[in-house]
């Protein structure tokens, strides 16, 4: 297999360091310039490497702590590149664990509904049943006929478990190699103590695609393409066409093996004349749409020193990738996170969910329906162009592709998925 990045290339494929007006922020992460392989979008047996090196191994998010508002609430995140269905539960002690949803018995799926709470799940193929908070066989219908069973040792199958700042992370490694704390290194400690408001309702945007995972993760990691792309939802807000034409970021940086970008937000926006339902609902003081309570939160999120680390004024948001398929989104307005699911080499689930405050008025209620629409209408311009893309890498037609400077996340992404498969210890992907 050859490698994911090239050598660094001198002469035509990069513009050497001293002409580039600005921070570089591709050399700034200490990566390579040079053209990027493509197999890794459309090989269907580096992606079965994926999944033993990547997924089943990294520490992969599978909730927030608010899906479990009390002691023996839980919910079931069907995880498929793993090949698992995951119970989450928490104790009175308000410990959160994790379990295989596997009947000891005869392996039947144990819990069927979503989420709920339960001091005890029931395998509704012969009854037997499991304590809600720590997964312990409690009973056995006719015991008597079976052969020496020793209850205690057929408990549900634990999965390790760990939470920060109130997102869970499962690991599928018996014994993982690396702790959560380990696995976000940098990450965990900068991006630490941001505060994170409208918790309690979301907007959830759902679909399945025909393409690698990585093509979703990255139409949302580079605004490269936000004035081409997106010409009429989003590029008047985050673009300019004389003070930064191609939508560049404030700052990109790698953080360990994560990584984040902040995005600029055009000072002079204001809603073209024509667009009425959106002139009613903007509050130019939170600089989002959202609105509500946001503008003390947001004070909150600003000041934060990971957040928009250089303090441009021309902030919008900042968007965070935590490796292998979760990003976390800031804005004034609130937070989004999109979780990238790997199906197979050519398809992906994705989930959008958008923290969004209760409405406290009509106008607040039009102003999150404009903003969910507005959503909508930007997202179907992204993802529906992944299908494109992955056409055109599975044609053979490129064997490379070319990443400018704003597409440093995903230069990034595809070096340290790189490190990932050759690297036999977690440790030493890490590095
Ligand atoms: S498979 Fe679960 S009780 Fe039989
Ligand atoms: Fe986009």
């Amino acid at each position: 297999m050859s490698a994911v990045i090239d050598k660094v290339e001198t002469g035509t494929s990069g513009t050497p360091r001293h002409q580039m007006a600005e921070e570089c922020f591709t050399l700034d992460a200490g990566l390579p310039t040079g053209p990027v392989s493509v197999e890794p979008y459309r090989s269907p047996e580096f992606f079965e490497r994926e999944r033993e090196r990547v997924f089943k191994r990294a520490w992969l998010f599978a909730g927030r702590i608010e899906q479990l508002p009390e002691h023996d609430s839980y919910f079931v995140k069907e995880i498929l590149i793993c090949k698992a269905s995951v119970l989450i539960t928490r104790s009175k002690e308000g410990k959160v664990q994790a379990f295989h949803n596997v009947c000891s018995h005869r392996g039947n799926l144990v819990v069927n509904k979503p989420c709920g709470r339960a001091e005890r799940h029931v395998c509704r193929y012969h009854n037997w049943a499991y304590g809600g908070k720590d997964g312990a066989l409690l009973g056995i219908p006719d015991q008597k006929h079976f052969f020496d069973v020793d209850k205690k040792s057929l408990g549900l199958t634990p999965i390790a478990c760990d939470v920060w700042e109130g997102f869970i992370f499962v690991n599928f490694q018996k014994q993982p190699e690396v702790t959560l704390a380990e696995f976000l290194g940098p990450f965990g400690t900068t991006y630490a103590g941001i505060p994170y408001f409208n918790l309690d309702e979301t907007i959830v945007i759902q679909a399945d695609f025909k393409a690698n995972w990585k093509l979703i993760a990255d139409a949302f990691a580079e605004p490269y393409h936000v004035p081409s792309l997106h010409p009429a939802t989003l590029a008047p807000g985050f673009a300019h066409p004389e003070d930064n034409r191609y939508a560049r970021p404030l700052s990109a940086r790698a953080h360990g093996i994560h990584r984040h970008f902040s995005a600029y937000g055009n000072p002079h926006y204001v809603p073209a004349p024509t667009s009425k339902v959106e002139s009613l609902v903007y509050i130019q003081d939170t600089g989002g749409v959202l609105g509500g309570d946001a503008s003390e939160n947001a004070q909150g999120v600003m000041n934060h020193p990971a957040i928009n680390p250089t303090k441009n004024p021309n902030w919008s948001a900042d968007v965070t990738w935590i490796f292998p398929n979760f990003n976390i989104d800031y804005s004034t307005g609130g937070f989004w996170i999109h979780e990238f699911w790997p199906v197979a080499y050519n398809r992906t689930q994705w989930t959008l969910r958008i923290f969004i405050p209760k409405t406290a008025s009509i106008r607040h209620r039009l102003q999150l329906e404009h903003y969910a629409s507005r959503w909508a209408e930007v997202v179907l311009e992204d993802v529906t162009n992944c299908e494109r893309i992955q056409l055109g890498l599975e044609s053979g037609a490129k064997d490379h592709m070319v990443l400018q400077d704003a597409e440093m996340l995903i230069r990034h992404n595809l070096w340290v998925l790189d490190k990932w498969m050759k690297a036999d210890k977690v440790a030493d992907a890490l590095k």
